[in-house]
Parts: C-alpha cells; structure tokens; sequence
C-alpha cells in the first residue's frame, strides 16, 4: 500500500527545505502513499541468521498446539468465490453508533482431510443460526458435515468451526455468514470518514484492507495467497452512490425492513487477494476519460471536482497506465480504473485493485494553490499505486516476508511511469534524493536487517506492519534499481515481462522474478554477468547493509568493507557471505566514462583506477549502485578542486552523491568531518537543486546536534555566506520575486533559496516574507504567496511573529477548501518561538475535532522540530503516553515515526538517560509499533553524544574559519 508515511517523496521536496523549523515539514513529507506506512525503519525482529545463512525464526517460548493458535491459516482449506454483501449506515444508531452489516458466502475446496474450518474475523458481532456463527452446505453431491461447535479466537483473529465429520479432499462446500460490524472512524477495515460540506456533516463509508484487516469487514481467508473471486453486493441509501473493485452492473432501488435504499451489483472480481479489497459509499462525485476500452474515473468531494482539482490526476493516469502496459508488455488487466481522493486516511494511498484510493493532498491538485511539490507528489503517487495494478496485485507475492519486493518495486518504476507522464522533470534523478540517500542512513546501522526476511519470521499483524519500512520501500527500490542498470533496462523489462505473463492471477516469492530475469540474460547474448542474478541478489537481499568501496588511485587497489555509520557499533548479526557483497562499479576517468568493473572480493586491483597527474577517478556514476565510495586523499584532493573550478564536469547526481559520501564517510570516521564540509565549499557556485538539497540534508544533522550550542552561530554565519548568491540568482531569475521559474528542479531549489536565507537572518529576506504574509493578513481572501513558497513562508512570518499571526493561520487552516494548503498550515503553525502557543497547539493535536487524529503524530512531529518545540513535545508525550499509545498506537503506522521524530536532536548524556526511564517508566503500557523506534533511538542518541564530543571543537573551527 502506500506508506502511510511515505508521504516522503515529494510532497514537495521543496518543503524539504531545512528553512529552520520548516524542516518540520520533512517527516510530513514522510507521510506518505501507498501504505508506505511509516517510512521509518523499523527494525524486524530479534530473528537471528544460521551458520548456513538462512534466517531462522526466533525461539518462542510457546510452541501452540491448536492449528487456531497459530498465526497462519492451516492449507487444508482454500477459497475459490465469495459472494459478500455489505450494508454501512451513514447515521448513527440509537447507541449513537456507526454500523454495517452484511452476509457473505464463500465457496471452498477441501485439499486435505480435515474436521476443522479455520477463516479470519476481528471485531465483527456474528448472527447465530441454531446456536453456530455459521452455516455449512456443499456443492455437488456431496453432503456437508455437521457443526458441532463454532468459536472465535481473539488473539489469532480467527472464527473456527469444528465439524462433526470430516470434509471430502476434492469436494467444494459455502459457508455462510451475517454479521455486524461497527463503521468506525480508525482507518482500518472498513470505516467512517467524515467532511463538512456546505455546513452539513457528510459521512462517508470506505476501507483499508492491507494488510489485515479485510477481516475485519467480513468473515474471509485473509492472506494473499487465499486469491479467490468476489461478488460484491453494496446496499446502501438512494442519495449516496457505492464503488469497489469491479465496475457496477446493477442498480436497482427496493425496501429492506421498510428502509428505502438502492442496491448496487458490481460485475464479480479476477481471482484476487483480500487485502485489495475495497468497499466504498459516498455522495462524491467524478471526472471521467477514456483510453481505449478502459474507463479512468477519479472520485472526490464535489466542491473539489467542481474546483477542478482532479483534473491534473486524470490527465496523467491515461499515459501512466499506456506506460505500463509497454513497460510490463502486459494489458491493463482490469475494465476500468477509479481513484479516489478521501478526507480520513492512513496511509498516502493504497493499491485496491481497479478502486485507489489517497489521501487528498497525494490526488487532488489545484491549479491554482497548489505548488509543484503537491504536483509532484500527485504524479509519483500515482505512479506507485498503478504500477501495483501489475505487479502485487496481478501478481501477488506469497507471503508479506516478501513485501520489499512489492514495495521496492514500486517504489523504483513510480519513477518510470513519472517521468513518461512528465518527461522534462528529470525526475528519475530523485531516486537520489528521496529513497537512495535516505534509506543509507538506516541501513548503515548496526541495527538494521536484510531486506528478505523468512517467511516463518513474519506471523501476526504486528509483524506484518512493521514490514512496511524504509528498508522495504526504499532499499528494495535502490537495489532493483541497480539492478536493472547493471542487466540493462530491456533485459529487466523482458524478465519482468515473462514473470507477469507466466504468474497472472497467481501467487510468487521473490526467487521466480530472479528465475525469469536469468533466462532473459540467457536470451541477450550481448550481456555478461560474473554471477548468476540470484547469487548477486544474494548478496544485497539476505545480508543487511551496504558497502563502502575504497579505491586507491595511487596503487589501483579496490577494496570493500560493510559501511556503518558508528564505527563501534556491534553487528550481532552474522552473514553466509561475510558481508561482502558482488559490486557493479559503473565509474569514468577524467570525465570518459570507463568499463564497468564488478568487485567480487574484499580487495581487488583493477590496474586501470591507478592513475598520475591531473587525472581523477570517479566512481559509482549516476550513483546507480547501492554503495558509497571512498578514494585516497590525493584524488578526493582533485575531486575537491574539480568542484570548485567545473562542477559541470560532473553530473548533478554525482555532485549530490559526492556530498553525502563524504559526510557520512565522515560520521563513520573513515575521513575527517573537515574534508566533508569542504565539499559544501563550491555551494557558492551551485545552483541545482538535488546537489543542494544533499548538502542541507547533512547540514541538518549539524543544525540538530548544534543549534542549542555556541557552533550555531558560526555555521548559521557559514550558510548565510554560501546562500546568498543563491538568493541573488533567483531574485534575478524571478524579476524580484515576480515570477516563477520556469524549471522543476529550480522551483524547489528557489524555495530552498529562501527558507534557508530567512532562516540564517539574510534581512531581505525576512523583509519580503514578512510583508507577504501582512498583505494576506490585511485581505484572506487574496493570498499573494506564489504556492511554491507558501510553507516557506508561513512558517518564517509565523517564527517571526506572535499570537497574531498564528491565530490568522489557523483560522485560515480551518476555514481551508484544499487539503494540501491546510496541511502546509498545520506545519507551519509549529514554527512559532512562543512556548505557550506550541503548548496550546500540542493540546489540540489531541483533540479530533481541532486536528484530525491522522494528523496527530506529525503535528507533534512538527512541534519537536521546531528547537524551541522539542523539549515541550517530548514532556508531552512522556506524559500522555498511556493515552496516546491507546488512541493511535497499536497498529498505528505513524507512531514509531513519533518517536523518531521526537528524539532526532537527542544529543546529550541527560537527553539518553530520560529516554532509558521513559522505556522503563512505560513497559507496562507498551510501545507497540514503535517498540523498535525506541530502541533505535536509544542507539542513534549514544551515537550523537559521541559524535558531538569528538566533533565539536573541529566543526567550530572550522565554520569561524570558513565564515569570514
Ligand atoms: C460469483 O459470480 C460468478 C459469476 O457469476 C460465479 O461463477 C460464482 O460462482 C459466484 N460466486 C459465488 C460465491 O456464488
Ligand atoms: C451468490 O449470489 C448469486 C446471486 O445472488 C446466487 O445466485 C448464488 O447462489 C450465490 N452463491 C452462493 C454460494 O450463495
Ligand atoms: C457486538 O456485541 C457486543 C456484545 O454483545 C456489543 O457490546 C457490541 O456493542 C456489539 N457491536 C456492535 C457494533 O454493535
Ligand atoms: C489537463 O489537460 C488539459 C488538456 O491537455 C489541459 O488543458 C489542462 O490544463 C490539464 N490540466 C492540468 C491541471 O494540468
Ligand atoms: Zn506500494
């Protein structure tokens, strides 16, 4: 699904910009799509690795006896057709309650001798019929055994029916179910959203199956490989309208316990897994194309398609989905597309297959008041989720072990089909940015895990959610992304090709892609490989972490080592290859692009890396390999002055990747911190954005670990210097700030221009911001902010001002009719320096009715950001956890992000020591999902400390130095 965090990429990287407190916005960027749940790495479990290198699970101490114990549904049994039929009321009962109710039958075929029927439910109210929860037929001749007794399982969320007999191997049976259910406002299964629309309260009925909560909706074989057609019937009041997956076939109106109501028949569904349902009632409305055959719908509250912003959505869906269907070399497989735009919704998006569905700001777009960021973000969104239509819900994987795959495929071709429907982005270059470069970060950590996990490892929801993790998104992302670099683009597009074709409709684990992948090697005799894709995938999928290559270009010796971020870290984690990893090294000599070298041991030399004179090597090119790269000083020496004097010499991605090898080359102590920030030296000259944005992403660490101390003022004074001919550049490309610049890339980079001149006290800069933002004051309804600028400068006019100027911004933000302009409030609103305003604001984050509960965790995020904010959030959260973990936690996508974002400044040996009695303090309420966070915090501030002590004195020289 879409990350609920993962909201990352693009959410307008332009907000990304470390423009002091608006670098609040970051962790609402990581909020984002497709169940890209909490981008945040999470750490899978304690599972440990045996000597043969095949992860085993970790020992219980309770082996269960019942098959109804285990997590996992026993294979006696499986589905082949249901018929579900589903009533959701939009007002509430006379408890006050919100309910649904329903009928499903499903028709089963028995593989193996058995008395017993094992099916998921959770939190639904089952009809008895003679005193059972179900009832048994057959098909066919046939007769069902009797019931002796049903029960329902809480833990294991199963409804188990004990038969008096045994079921015939062969034979097919239905079991029928009612039920009831209530439609609540938490995000999972299906449940209520509810918006305001011309003063009147509107209630709309949708769902979110993935991962498991379809069970939560109906009585269902709840796992992907339970794939099985579905009929789905909706019942529902005559003004509202109801989608799914398939399209509707039927309307018709009749009285159902002298209710009104219409019922809507959906044309019966491909064989498909359960988590892709989806179920929805609503008074939304549409726009509509057509391509083809394919009928392309996108769905949203009327007042936002009647402002047009769907319209952007439906223009790039037509060439996204043409892209695929070259790019898979595969139709579309379904007969219509709809996406749809709702108000509450936990992840950024999710792939139900033939009904999407988003968060607002991740599908509306208005041309108007949004910026490029909401655009790019609507565009890579949907990108993700359409090429799910394919791979993942086409073909599915087994089991959730193998979730990277899903979701690191994804998270690569969104790039693909973006840059088809917008080609002159450049957009492929953002990999960099926002998968490459973040996912390093927390795969450099002891802590971290591979990517491919056992599939014993993974059993209850819990396990399963926390599979949707940065490593999962993004290193899958990165690693299939070279992948594909190093088999050529064709031959991984006639591998996947095949794979698509031979599994349709069926189930796979990763090992099938590697297979038909080979065979499409074996077909292109023109490409060479050292070793099979399976034992070089081996090497990125089954270990953890990546490598930092070393090349020496005095003696042409290339070495690799596994790359950790604290050099005294432990790995407890052993690995059958020892961590080392078969490395393809694209890379050029004095700009002529060279062979490209495969290291396959620890040390190797490749003679042609030697080099004298003026000569530089430069390695990993377009950063097209998961690695870092370390060279000798002489030729970090030439690299060095290369910047400075033609950094055009060297592409963009290359010079953003340079900077961050460097510094975090430097934070491994593997060079020194100076040599790092001396490639922040030719930033006087740089004006693209994605090497910029590389820089401030590293500068942020120092401004974290900083801006409490006496450094703060030099580096501020450092940056002011290195920003301002930026900030000149884009007052003359913009004609004094009235135009837009007409590049993609420079719209985000002139935002960067900005937030960071503000926030380093460039005056002018503070002037123009000021003034803007009293224009709209004296007149709301003319904003003359461009959109662009927006988070910017709300958040700069709100840090500069008072009460004033936050009460107008969060009038503005309740009275907002998009999305993405309130969201952008939301976070600016936690820039402000007034201690009390931040508490009042903490306080609404609690309140539903103030800030809806899924924006709760990132308002606090955003509080904790802001340096003044942080401490007040983290007493807060401390002393509201039991309340909070109640509310939100549990399977709540967004709360390891919490404590991620809370303890980010973390710091000192004070700051661990609350941290360690917190988790004390709080074992009897638990941490849930962000049981790992935690841990990971406490490692990430033991590092921090160390890092400031033994940095400190260095990094203050070396910014008074450089600052004059
Ligand atoms: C659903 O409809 C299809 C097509 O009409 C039919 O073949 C299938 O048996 C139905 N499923 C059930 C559970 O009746
Ligand atoms: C499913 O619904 C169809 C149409 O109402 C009906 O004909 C069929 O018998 C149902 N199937 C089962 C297994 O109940
Ligand atoms: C389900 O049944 C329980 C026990 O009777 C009751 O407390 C609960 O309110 C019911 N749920 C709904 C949604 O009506
Ligand atoms: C959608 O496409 C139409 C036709 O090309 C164009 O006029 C319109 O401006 C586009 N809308 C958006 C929001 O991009
Ligand atoms: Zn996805």
């Amino acid at each position: 699904m879409g990350k609920v965090y993962y909201v990352s990429k693009n959410m307008g990287l332009g907000m990304l910009v470390l423009a002091g407190t608006a670098l609040t916005t970051i962790i609402a960027l990581s909020i984002a799509y497709d169940k890209e749940k909490a981008k945040n790495q999470s750490k899978p479990g304690n599972g440990v690795t045996s000597s043969s290198g095949t992860p085993i699970p970790p020992t219980t101490p309770f082996t269960p006896k019942e098959p109804w114990d285990h997590y996992r549904l026993p294979d006696s049994l499986t589905p082949v057709s249901y018929n579900v039929t589903l009533w959701p009321r939009l007002e509430p009962n006379a408890d006050g309650l919100y309910i649904f109710t329903g009928h499903s039958a499903v028709v089963f075929k028995c593989m193996k001798e058995t008395d017993l029927i094992i099916i998921h439910s959770n939190k639904l109210n089952l009809t008895t019929f003679l005193g059972h929860h179900a009832k048994l037929s057959s098909l066919g001749q046939v007769t069902a055994p009797a019931i002796q007794r049903t029960w329902l399982v809480e833990k294991t969320e199963f409804l188990v029916v004990q038969l008096k007999s045994r079921l015939a191997v062969g034979a097919s049976y239905v079991l029928q179910t009612e039920f009831l259910g209530e439609l609540a406002d938490d995000l999972e299964g299906f449940y209520r959203s509810e918006y305001m629309e011309d003063g009147v309260k509107k209630v709309v009925a949708t769902s979110q199956m993935q991962a498991t909560y379809a069970r939560k909706t109906f009585p269902c074989f709840d796992e992907p490989a339970m794939k099985a057609t579905f009929n789905v019937t909706i019942i529902h009041s005559r003004g509202t309208l109801a989608l799914s997956n398939g399209r509707e076939i039927d309307m018709s109106d009749s009285d159902i316990d002298g209710v009104p109501v219409r019922v809507t028949r959906f044309e019966p569904t491909e064989r498909m897994s359960t988590y892709l349902l989806a179920f929805i009632v609503s008074e939304f409305v549409s726009i509509q194309s057509h391509q083809n055959n394919l009928m392309i719908r996108i769905w949203a509250k009327r007042k936002a398609i009647s402002d047009r912003q769907g319209e952007y959505a439906l223009n790039v869906t037509g060439p996204i989905l043409q892209f695929y269907e070259q790019y898979y070399n595969t139709a579309y497989p379904l007969s219509k597309s709809d996406q749809i735009a709702l108000p509450d919704f936990n992840a950024g998006a999710m792939e139900n297959w033939g009904l999407v569905t988003y968060r607002e700001t991740a599908l509306l777009y208005d041309p108007i008041l949004s910026s490029t960021g909401n655009k790019e973000r609507v565009t890579t969104v949907i990108s993700h989720e359409l090429a799910h239509m394919w791979f993942g819900n086409l073909v599915t994987l087994r089991w959730w072990n193998d979730l990277w795959l899903n979701e690191g495929f994804a998270s690569y071709v969104e790039y693909l089909g973006a840059d088809y429907a917008e080609p002159t982005w450049s957009i492929k270059d953002q990999i960099i940015l926002y998968d490459m470069q973040k996912v390093f970060a927390v795969d450099a950590l002891a802590s971290s895990h591979p990517l491919s996990r056992h599939e014993d490892e993974v059993n209850s929801p819990a396990q399963i959610s926390e599979m949707f993790n940065t490593i999962s998104y993004s290193k899958g992302a990165a690693v299939l992304r070279m992948l594909s670099e190093f088999l050529t683009e064709s031959v991984f597009a006639r591998g996947l090709s095949s794979y698509l074709n031979t599994f349709a409709f069926g189930n796979t684990v990763y090992t099938d892609l590697w297979d038909h992948l080979q065979q499409a090697v074996r077909d292109t005799p023109a490409i060479h490989i050292p070793h099979s894709v399976h034992d070089i995938m081996n090497r990125w999928t089954l270990q953890m972490g990546f490598p930092v290559v070393t090349i020496d270009t005095r003696t042409g010796t290339v070495t690799q080592k596994h790359f950790l971020l604290d050099p005294d870290s432990v790995v407890d984690r052993p690995s059958q290859f020892n961590y080392t990893w078969f490395v393809p090294i694209k890379w050029m000599k004095s700009s002529v692009e060279q062979q490209q070298y495969w290291l396959l041991q620890k040390t190797d030399t490749c003679s042609q890396m030697r080099v004298s004179g003026e000569e530089w090597v430069l390695a990993n090119t377009n950063a097209s390999g998961y690695f870092r790269v370390n060279y000798d000083l002489d030729n970090w020496g030439r690299i060095l002055s290369l910047l400075s004097s033609n950094h055009q010499y060297l592409s963009i991605i290359n010079r953003a990747q340079i900077i961050d090898d460097a510094f975090n080359l430097a934070r491994a102590k593997i060079i020194s911190t100076t040599l790092a920030l001396k490639t922040t030296k030719y930033l006087s000259k740089e004006r693209d954005y994605i090497p910029w944005e590389s820089a401030l992403r590293n500068l942020d660490y120092y401004i974290l670990m900083f801006d409490r101390t006496e450094v703060y003022g030099a580096l501020q004074a450092y940056l002011k210097k290195q920003i301002q001919p930026l900030f000149e550049y884009f007052k003359t490309l913009t004609a004094n700030w009235t135009k837009v610049p007409t590049g993609h890339t420079d719209q985000y980079n002139q935002i960067n221009a900005v937030g960071i001149a503000c926030r380093v006290g460039v005056e002018e800069c503070r002037e123009l911001i000021k003034s803007w933002y009293r224009q709209w004051m004296k007149n709301p309804s003319h904003n003359p902010i461009h959109p662009n600028l927006k988070s910017t400068v709300y958040c700069h006019a709100i840090a500069l001002g008072g009460v004033e100027e936050w009460d107008f911004a969060w009038s503005m933000f309740k009275n907002a009719t998009l999305a993405s302009e309130a969201s952008r409030l939301r976070s600016a609103m936690a820039c402000t320096k007034a201690p009390w305003l931040l508490n009042r604001y903490l306080e609404y984050t609690l309140d539903p009715a103030k800030i809806r509960k899924q924006d709760a965790t990132s308002t606090i995020q955003y509080i904790a950001r802001n340096v003044v904010g942080m401490p007040l959030a983290w007493n807060f959260v401390r002393e509201k956890w039991s309340y909070i973990f109640n509310q939100y936690g549990r399977g709540s996508f967004s709360f390891s992000s919490l404590v991620n974002g809370i303890t980010k400044r973390f710091s000192t040996e004070f700051e661990l020591q609350e941290l360690k009695k917190f988790k004390e303090d709080n074992i009897h309420v638990g941490f849930g999902s962000a049981t790992l966070a935690l841990e990971q915090a406490i490692e990430k501030t033991t590092a921090n400390i160390k890092w400031v002590t033994e940095n400190k004195a260095e990094v203050l020289k070396w910014f008074t130095e450089e600052s004059t």
